[in-house]
């Protein structure tokens, strides 16, 4: 039986801090220490009956040589730099037994790497991606493993107890070796950015269409968090549009400056779909538009040189709901088929219904759809497409209609609609045995003479322009 490694965790920021608290809640004994050793008494002070389980180290070195083996060591550091230094600095000081742990939100390429490069030292590294906020890091996040199994077997215990739970099930898994944790978290976000997008675009059309107040919408949020479009999202989204700023007594969303951050994870899930040649459109209108949201200036100069009007719609409240879901299923639907792309790529074997079980509660995007998503890819799912899985199929027929009145009446009325209406088109390119790329073919070939295939057999043809 593999041995329970004892635990240790850098970085006790927001995050680090809530995990620490997770684990020790578990019952699990803990060494922790941060980069300023202020903020590791602060922890302790603050831990009451919970510091009984802890050993605080004045820093990262410390830890590691101060602690009996075998070590695993937890970093909850920014990605980039700082988790980079801490594993050079860890390779040093480890021995062959123990393993270094990658909690953050870290681009799986670097964690494939650091794999490599830390294993060839006789370590063990786990990418290890985990949702929830501070929230879900203090009460059970959902946790995504990417390592050997037998690093796996290591931690599973503690990592099982920390989770979130979905009728009893812990909410964490291990999904494959190396950066397979790390690029499902990432998807993750990349889906979270979609459902953020597209409920805000809803909102837009709500808000400046059709006149109604924050408050109202945020009641039809709340009201839509008990049927098919329940999550997590849709909640928090219901409380902040019922929300008062108390300085002004405005709703809380109109003293919020719009310009969305963003930490990279939406760009990256991008990136690897364009460099894996798929389609992760709402995903990309989603980033596209937090970077349009952060030119400010340029908007405000754009509505008054290009005289931007925005005019009144008649929706139902039944097609804002509809759309939604729509508009969700196909952000999931991509999201996956990205996920299925890099699982061949990259040799992962990633099991998707169980992805989709461990996000069914602790993470950004749990909603009542991913217990149907999970259903669908343990039951029939024609050529893997979740689109196709007749549960999917016949809840777009449903309400894919509602989706293309939304997005006609905002983009008729001037209301951007960027991730909803690549949704939509996203949905009916997928419906249409025949497209148009006959006629990109036909151009290419004439310009460069490219060569097609035809419909009655054979590639390398050319058209009559080469006669
Ligand atoms: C989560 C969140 C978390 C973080 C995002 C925010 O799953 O718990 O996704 O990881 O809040 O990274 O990302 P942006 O700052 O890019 O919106």
């Amino acid at each position: 039986m593999t041995q329970l490694a004892n635990l240790g965790l850098y970085g006790l920021g927001t995050m680090g801090s809530a995990l620490a608290l997770n684990i020790l809640d578990n019952g699990f004994a803990l060494h922790v220490a941060n980069r300023s050793a202020d903020v590791t008494a602060e922890f302790v002070a603050e831990a009451g009956d919970l510091a009984a389980k802890l050993t605080s180290h004045a820093s990262l070195a410390d830890m590691a040589r101060n602690m009996p083996a075998p070590r695993a060591i937890i970093l909850m550091v920014p990605a980039g730099n700082p988790v980079e230094s801490s594993i050079e600095e860890l390779c040093d000081l480890l021995e062959p037994g123990d393993t270094i742990i990658d909690a953050g939100n870290t681009d799986f390429h670097d964690t494939r790497r650091r794999t490599a490069l830390v294993e060839g030292r006789g370590l063990t590294f786990i990418g290890m991606g985990v949702s929830g906020g501070e929230e879900g890091a203090r009460h059970g996040p959902s946790i995504m493993v990417g390592g050997t199994p037998q690093a796996w077997a290591g931690i599973r215990p503690v990592i099982e107890a920390i989770a979130a739970k979905f009728n009893g099930e812990a909410c964490a898994d291990h999904l494959g070796p190396d950066g397979a944790g790390h690029f499902v978290k990432t998807v993750h976000n990349g889906i979270e950015y979609a459902d953020m997008q597209m409920i805000s675009e809803l909102y837009g059309i709500m808000r400046y269409g059709q006149g109604m107040s924050p408050a109202e919408i945020g009641a039809r949020f709340e009201s839509w968090d008990t049927g098919a479009l329940q999550s997590y999202l849709v909640e928090i989204t219901g409380k902040v549009l019922q929300a008062v700023d108390s300085k002004t007594g405005a709703p809380a969303v109109d003293v919020i400056l719009d310009r969305a951050g963003q930490k990279g994870t939406g760009r990256w899930t991008l990136i690897e779909a364009l460099r894996l040649g798929q389609s992760a459109s709402a995903i990309e209108a989603a980033v596209a538009a937090r970077s349009w949201s952060s030119e400010k200036q340029t908007r405000i100069d754009g509505e008054a040189i290009l005289s931007g009007t925005r005019t009144a719609v008649d929706l139902s409240e039944q097609d804002y709901a509809d759309a939604l879901l729509a508009a969700r299923i196909i952000a999931y639907a991509q999201g996956f088929r990205l996920l299925a792309a890099a699982s061949e790529e990259y040799n992962w074997s990633l099991d998707f219904a169980r992805i989709s079980e461990i996000w069914r509660a602790g993470c950004i995007i749990r909603s009542a759809l991913l217990d149907d998503i999970s259903a669908a890819f343990r039951g029939e799912m024609p050529k893997g497409q979740l689109v196709f899985a007749p549960a999917f199929a016949e809840r777009l027929k449903a309400t894919v209609p509602a989706l293309r009145r939304v997005v006609a009446a905002a983009v008729l009325n001037g209301h951007p609609v960027p991730a909803c209406a690549s949704a939509l088109s996203f949905i009916d390119t997928l419906s249409m045995a025949r497209g148009t790329t006959d006629l990109i073919q036909a151009q290419r070939d004439f310009f460069g003479m490219h060569g097609f295939e035809r419909i009655d057999g054979g590639a390398g043809h050319h058209g009559p322009w080469w006669d």
